[in-house]
């Protein structure tokens, strides 16, 4: 085993001193003061009042449009437990993030994987297999996808939502790294090119931390009544505590300052890790986003993520296998680098021995 440092490059998770720690502290007081026993008390499925007039109008919706939950990921169970039969079919992209294949396989659903470019998921992949059959839903990640850090072209954003018109299926857009693009401009959200049509979700997971258990989703009153009255009959109602703390956070505008240090503590982090690229790994091919939390990389042909996950862990760097975010197969050569959480320091050392691992395997 090497006495190096061991590095993590496996999950997306956000980096500890991102969390306003402090702020919370104040702020934790007087939401108990002023809310303390709603806070308190069972509440609406939908969720704590005050929050969702907050989302609401910080997304220009009706607060009837607006479902808080424990996290954006439980939402989308609720979801597929309203909307899925056992044998529905379902389209993600492909690669996408590996827990909603995983739920999906629980709600027995088929999953088609569409698959994913660089800007998008392939037009003429999803026009081909809508020629076969249309599914319930197409769930994307649209901005800075989990895994592989792309983003949605307008241009295709705009074929998305003609197609799911034309052959009348929902549009899913997961969209939790959205507000974290540190250069480039913005793309509009499907939600707002098809609000008929998309369910929108997002979660402040990235934005404040996975602590608060804080998730959204952004869509049509009825239905989200339905997804509601799931809620009720899991957890009665949502964590009220921790979601009166994050109201009274947002309520004094703490969120855009926020935005704005993670975005002066990550975009350095996505410059180092593209900058290591480009020093130890010249002829990779990597993503290049404009924020969000991962760059993607391929392995040269031939070289397998399985195999040089083994021999990077003999330097203490821990990678995840790309495999788990392929719904149909495929991925062998795939390694998702989720950098946020390193310092720019370590990840050039993390880059430098994945290089050296690379070189390893290949000269094998
Ligand atoms: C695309 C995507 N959706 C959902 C989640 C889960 O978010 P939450 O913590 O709000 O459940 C994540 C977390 O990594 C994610 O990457």
């Amino acid at each position: 085993m090497s006495d190096r440092q061991p590095i993590n490059f496996t999950r997306g998770v956000p980096a500890i001193e991102s969390f306003p720690i402090d702020e919370l502290i104040e702020v934790a007081t007087a939401a108990f003061k002023q809310h303390g026993a709603a806070m308190m008390q069972y509440g609406p499925a939908l969720g704590f009042a005050a929050l969702r007039e907050w989302l609401a109008q910080w997304q220009g919706v009706q607060p009837n449009q607006v479902l808080t939950g424990n996290g954006s990921l439980e939402l989308f169970d609720f979801l597929c437990l309203q909307l899925l039969q056992p044998g529905d079919l379902v389209f993600t992209e492909s690669p996408t993030y590996d827990r909603t294949i995983t739920l999906l396989r629980r709600h027995r659903a088929t999953v088609v994987g569409i698959p994913l470019e660089s800007d998008g998921p392939n037009i003429a992949g999803l026009e081909a297999e809508l020629k076969k059959h249309v599914p319930k839903f197409f769930y994307l990640i649209p901005d800075f996808q989990n895994p592989s850090g792309a983003t949605c072209s307008g241009a295709k954003r705009r074929r998305v939502v003609e197609l799911a018109e034309q052959y009348n299926f929902t549009l899913i857009e997961d969209a939790p790294y959205r507000l974290l693009r540190y250069h480039g401009r913005e793309e509009p959200t499907l939600f707002t090119l098809a609000p008929h049509r998309t369910l929108h979700m997002s979660s402040f997971t990235k934005l404040l931390g996975p602590g608060v258990r804080l998730g959204f989703m952004l869509g049509e009153a009825d239905l989200l009544l339905k997804l509601a009255k799931v809620a009720e009959d899991t957890y009665i109602s949502p964590g009220y505590v921790a979601h009166g703390i994050a109201y009274e956070w947002c309520r004094r505008g703490l969120l855009p300052p926020q935005i704005e240090k993670l975005k002066a503590l990550y975009a350095p982090r996505l410059a180092a890790c593209l900058a290591a690229i480009d020093k130890y790994m010249p002829d990779a091919q990597a993503t290049r986003p404009d924020g969000g939390f991962f760059v993607s990389v391929t392995l040269p042909a031939g070289v397998l993520t399985t195999t040089v996950r083994a021999g990077a862990a003999k330097r203490n760097l821990n990678l995840a296998d790309g495999l788990a975010f392929f719904p149909n197969g495929g991925g062998e050569r795939f390694l998702r680098l989720p950098y946020c959480a390193l310092t720019p320091e370590q990840i050039d050392e993390g880059i430098g021995r994945l290089a050296e691992t690379v070189r390893e395997v290949r000269a094998h």
